[in-house]
């Protein structure tokens, strides 16, 4: 499978000062992969038989990303020339004797599909070039290199927007930064550029005109649309290609038959997989390596991190991390689920409840306004409206185990440790500071007293004073 003839360099040694940021530009995320991490699956799709990455800037940061997100690949540090051409010197110099094809791509172009690398390399080989380079018809073509051709349409050069002339400012075919060169040709040329221009770079551009002077064969070949060699350089670029990759992957999980409402409003990870027949609907953030299963409904307004939703579940208006939904459970609305918890089988967590390390068992309910911490349910259990697990006292947490077929009342606090046997009940208004055997009633309710008259003596003259006088005469 290995390409022994092919080497690809990634360039990521740049500042990228126009990010203004205090993370390195190739390690912002796209669909929750860091911008280099794009670039890395894009090559290793190809193969090759070596992979070099350039770094310089933010050096530790960005080699210890690549190492995490792939194997394999050489790091050559950039030295104080600055330049593209002497990055890719560096990068060659790495790779000794090699004497394959080069291929070259920018680590801050994450939409760059192996597909059109391929294309360009078949390209290359078939017509036995010295350089191909990926060029793009665009309408704004400030900033990028131009691409310079003869009357007769041949390419003779690149020349930098920095150094052009008045009329090369108007060429709208621009140099995308992604090349395949043979590396023999390449070094040679690189061994004679200097850094005589504008910004006393070396650039990697100005061997195409060198290979052109030993007669050597190079052609720049335009991509389809514009938007696959797309650089981030900023900010506005940043969320320009988080948008375009996230509606190729909303369209991706379309195609596969889940029904995604809105794909405006929907941001699907890469690491995300979802079943044919689940139901996404607006205003859905699905992160990290969530899963969710056929026939399970989402959204609208729900943000899952690392979740697993089980077959015919449904989660509304919902925020959770690191929780799992059985199958046929319900969650929501306003349900906060933080690391840990489980709902099983046809159970249910509702409105305004939060959960936390709680493990609650097939056909159990937290429906309403509940805290529920550092606890375990049984199964088939309820547990009443507006319930709290104090599950801390201050210094440690302590655990609340409840039962099978428990039937809490509303308004109970557990002060954890606390253990509710299987079957038991609490009364509402409940403060459970000691166990309740199975079976059980427990309660700490003081009996209720009725003072009468109270009103009309301490509130006289009142609506309610007025009230309760003419009810007690009705009553008459
Ligand atoms: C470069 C091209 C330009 C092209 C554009 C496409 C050159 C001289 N110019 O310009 O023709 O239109 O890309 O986006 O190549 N880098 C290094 N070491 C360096 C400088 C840059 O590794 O010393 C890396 C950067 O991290 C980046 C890539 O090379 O990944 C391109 O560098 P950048 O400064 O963005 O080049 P542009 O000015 O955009
Ligand atoms: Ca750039």
């Amino acid at each position: 499978m290995t390409d022994v003839s092919l080497a690809v360099v990634i360039l990521a040694a740049g500042e990228g000062t126009r990010m203004k940021s205090a993370t390195a530009k190739v390690l912002h995320p796209l669909a929750g992969v860091p911008m280099i991490g794009h670039v890395l699956s894009t090559v290793a799709a190809l193969h090759p038989a070596h992979t070099v990455a350039v770094v310089r800037h933010e050096r530790d940061a960005v080699a210890g990303a690549i190492a995490e997100l792939s194997d394999g690949v050489v790091i050559v540090d950039q030295d104080d020339v600055p330049g593209t051409g002497r990055a890719v010197e560096l990068a060659i110099a790495a790779l000794a004797d090699f004497d394959g094809d080069v291929v070259v791509v920018s680590g801050d172009v994450p939409l760059l599909d192996a597909e059109t690398l391929t294309d360009l390399i078949d390209e290359h080989r078939q017509r036995e070039r010295s350089a191909s380079v990926l060029s793009a018809l665009v309408d704004d073509p400030s900033g990028y290199g131009r691409i310079v051709r003869d009357d007769a349409g041949e390419f003779r050069r690149i020349v930098e927007h920095k150094d052009a002339a008045e009329d090369e400012l108007g060429i709208s075919e621009i140099n995308s930064g992604t090349y395949v060169f043979r590396a023999p040709a390449l070094k040679a040329a690189l061994a004679k550029v200097g850094t005589a221009n504008s910004q006393g770079e070396k650039y990697l551009t100005d061997v195409i005109e060198l290979l052109v002077t030993d007669s050597l064969e190079v052609e720049a070949n335009p991509v389809y649309e514009s938007w696959v060699v797309a650089g981030v350089n900023d900010r506005a670029q940043l969320s320009d290609a988080q948008a375009r990759l996230n509606a190729m992957i909303v369209r991706g999980h379309q195609m596969n038959g889940v029904s995604i409402d809105d794909p405006a409003t929907t941001w699907i990870d890469r690491g995300v997989s979802i079943e044919p027949d689940a139901h996404i609907l607006p205003g859905t953030f699905l992160k990290g390596a969530t899963s969710i299963a056929c026939c399970a409904t989402v959204g609208p307004d729900t943000t899952l991190r690392d979740c697993e939703i089980g077959e015919n579940a449904s989660v509304t208006r919902t925020d959770a991390t690191l929780a799992v939904i059985e199958a046929n459970a319900t969650v929501g609305p306003f349900s906060y689920l933080r690391p840990g918890t489980v709902l099983g089988e046809g159970g249910k967590i509702g409105a305004f409840v939060e959960t936390k390390n709680a493990q609650i068992g097939r056909g159990s309910k937290v429906p309403h306004l509940s805290y529920i911490g550092d606890t375990t349910v049984g199964e088939n259990s309820n547990i009443g409206a507006g319930t709290i697990t104090a599950n801390y006292d201050g210094v440690a947490k302590h655990p609340t185990v409840i039962g099978s077929h428990v039937r809490t009342g509303s308004h109970n606090v557990f002060v954890a440790p606390v253990t509710i046997a299987d079957g038991a009940y609490t009364a509402a208004g409940t403060v459970v500071r000691r166990n309740v055997p199975a079976g059980s009633l427990g309660m700490t309710v003081a009996q209720q007293r009725n003072v009468e008259g109270w009103v009309e003596n301490n509130r006289p003259g009142t609506a309610s004073a007025e009230a309760a006088t003419h009810a007690t005469k009705e009553s008459e």
